[in-house]
């Protein structure tokens, strides 16, 4: 079962460091998507890579699954096939502390000398050109970048799934959310095959399996608490470890 994945996404999917500074990609759509493997009785096959690259690999066919706490955005839909909603997420407008006083609210954000961001790709974007219109708008191709991007400076505010800024909340305290963001097509989906509907059918079957047993809320417990831990979110070097901290590149 391959399943492509974007991890810069805690506590969706991430890289969870052991002791020594070693990665193991963690994460609630992990621990999913090895249990659907396992009812399937395949072996699971996850590919990382950025979450723009996603869309077009689902567009090519080249995947089972796509799980990166996907959002069941419409136009979505010529390239891939949707689950069930496996997971209640809402989005959020974040800034730093330093900032907090500049958003008051939604409105607030629709100001031409903000410069705000969104990861490439995502419906965050969407939002961003909905509700700050008038703000110059960025798209960052990491979660990792945007936080990165606030810390030093270079951004004033994002948008971001709001599970994704608790946690990284938890690492870096210096982050505020200012508010919830409406979106009409909230919680999240697998993406499957195209027209595969066999696999559809045996995923959603695994899905509901997983959370009517109470098993998916207890891997969402513990990505959540592994997410407070030592992480590293974006793609591995080569030699499969975490590359430099973003914040020192974002100096260069
Ligand atoms: N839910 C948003 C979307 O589907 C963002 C998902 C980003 N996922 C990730 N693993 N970085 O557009």
């Amino acid at each position: 079962l391959t399943v492509i994945t974007s991890p810069d996404y805690a506590p969706y999917e991430f890289y969870a460091l052991d002791a020594n500074g070693d990665p193991t990609l963690a994460g609630f759509d992990m621990a999913l998507a090895q249990y659907i493997a396992d009812y399937l009785e395949l072996t699971l096959e996850v590919v990382p890579m950025d979450f723009n690259g996603i869309l077009g690999e689902m567009q090519n066919g080249t995947a089972d699954l796509a799980m990166a706490g996907l959002s069941p955005d419409e136009e979505r839909k010529a390239a891939m096939d949707f689950t069930d909603i496996y997971y209640g997420g809402k989005q959020a407008f974040i800034t730093v502390s330093g900032k907090a006083d500049l958003f008051t609210d939604l409105a607030s954000t629709n100001n031409s000398e903000y410069t705000i961001a969104a990861q490439t790709g995502t419906i965050q974007n969407d939002l961003a050109a909905e509700y700050s219109p008038n703000a110059e708008l960025v798209n960052l191709t990491k979660a990792t970048d945007i936080i990165a991007e606030l810390i030093s400076g270079q951004i004033d505010g994002a948008y971001i799934e709001w599970d994704v800024a608790v946690a990284y909340k938890a690492n870096y305290p210096e982050l505020t959310i200012v508010c919830e963001v409406p979106y009409e097509d909230d919680g999240n989906i697998i993406g499957v095959n195209k027209g595969n509907a066999d696999l559809l059918k045996y995923v959603n079957e695994a899905l509901n399996k997983c959370i009517d047993s109470g098993e998916f809320a207890k891997f969402v417990d513990a990505a959540q608490e592994l997410a407070s831990g030592d992480t590293y979110e974006g793609m591995l070097g080569e030699d499969g470890k975490p590359t430099e901290a973003p914040e020192e590149e974002a100096g260069e």
